[in-house]
């Protein structure tokens, strides 16, 4: 075991792993000396992850909406590896900043389903998977909730109040499950990646990518001027996933999001400024 394994004989299970921040915390726990389970729907790219992980990788091609999903990824992990200690709920998808007065009366029901279902019921259905096994292990469930789990403008009203109620699923589940799980989140600012938006019918389809210059319009947003990439938030799932390293944490939601809580003091002037035509500061 190298000196910086901090996450040596652990077994771990990440929702949405196949790309974006879900992939770089699967490749940082790999690091760490981590196994891990991944469910995403992305059959290719989990099958290209498959491959470069031989040893200490399963992947389970399912919808985080379906709760036989969970239970396969958790089945296949801990038949492969043993007792599983961390779960990290963080398949998600946006709203493409769709206000609510562009969504249709008849598009709201089943735009608010798509979202609030993949974003919210994902989260439930997979914690709800996990307790037991969590539970035996004295684990810990991380979720990736976000900036807009605090701030307006980073997505339309659907994205927004769907990361708000992760935020109510962290503190409800560290409460039930104390003393036996730690639960707690992670918050990441705008970064990098082709997050996407709904599919189901016309309201806030599309993804990042397909918004040309939305990053370096975001970055004028952030008072440390950049937009992080997925790897900039991976050490603090590790620091979560750590009993050694965080054995009294258990509720919290840790930001990542370079200083939106400054922004004030900070590059206001810019920020009011850009924040008026794009929104506050990413996803
Ligand atoms: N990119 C940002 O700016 C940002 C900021 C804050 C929070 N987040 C959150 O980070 C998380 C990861 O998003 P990302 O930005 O890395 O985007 P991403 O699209 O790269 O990653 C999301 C992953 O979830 C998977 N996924 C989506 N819906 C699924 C479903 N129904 N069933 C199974 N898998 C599904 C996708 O295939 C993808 O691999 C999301 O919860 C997102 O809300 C992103």
């Amino acid at each position: 075991m190298s000196a910086s394994e901090r996450l040596h004989g652990q077994v771990a299970i990440v929702s949405g792993g196949a790309s974006g921040i879900g992939l770089a915390v699967v490749d940082r726990f790999l690091a760490e000396g981590a196994c891990v389970g991944v469910l995403d729907r992305q059959g290719g790219a989990l099958g290209d992850l498959q491959a470069a992980w031989p040893e200490r990788l399963v992947v389970v091609g399912g919808d985080v909406r379906d709760g036989a999903a969970h239970e396969a990824v958790l089945e296949a992990t801990s038949q492969r590896f043993g007792a599983v200690d961390t779960y990290v709920a963080n398949a998600g998808i946006h709203d493409m900043w769709t206000r609510l007065e562009d969504i249709p009366l008849d598009q709201l029901p089943g735009a608010f389903e798509e979202l609030f279902a993949v974003d919210v019921l994902g989260y439930l259905l997979g914690a709800r998977v996990m307790a037991g096994a969590l539970r035996a292990a004295h684990g810990s469930m991380i979720f990736t909730a976000s900036s807009s789990s605090r701030y307006a403008g980073g997505g339309g009203p659907l994205y927004v109040a769907a990361k708000h109620a992760v935020v109510g699923l962290v503190r409800q589940l560290a409460h039930e499950l104390a003393p036996d799980v730690r639960v707690n989140a992670i918050a990441p600012g705008a970064t990098s990646t082709g997050l996407s938006g709904l599919s189901d019918g016309e309201v806030g389809r599309g993804s990042l990518l397909d918004r040309p210059g939305l990053m370096d319009r975001v970055a004028e947003t952030v008072p440390l001027g950049f937009v992080a990439e997925p790897g900039d938030h991976a050490s603090l799932y590790v620091l979560l996933a750590s009993a050694d390293e965080a054995p009294f944490m258990t509720g919290t939601v840790l930001p990542s999001d370079g200083g939106l809580d400054v922004r004030r003091s900070g590059r206001h002037h810019r920020a009011q400024r850009v924040a008026g035509t794009i929104g506050a500061g990413g996803a």
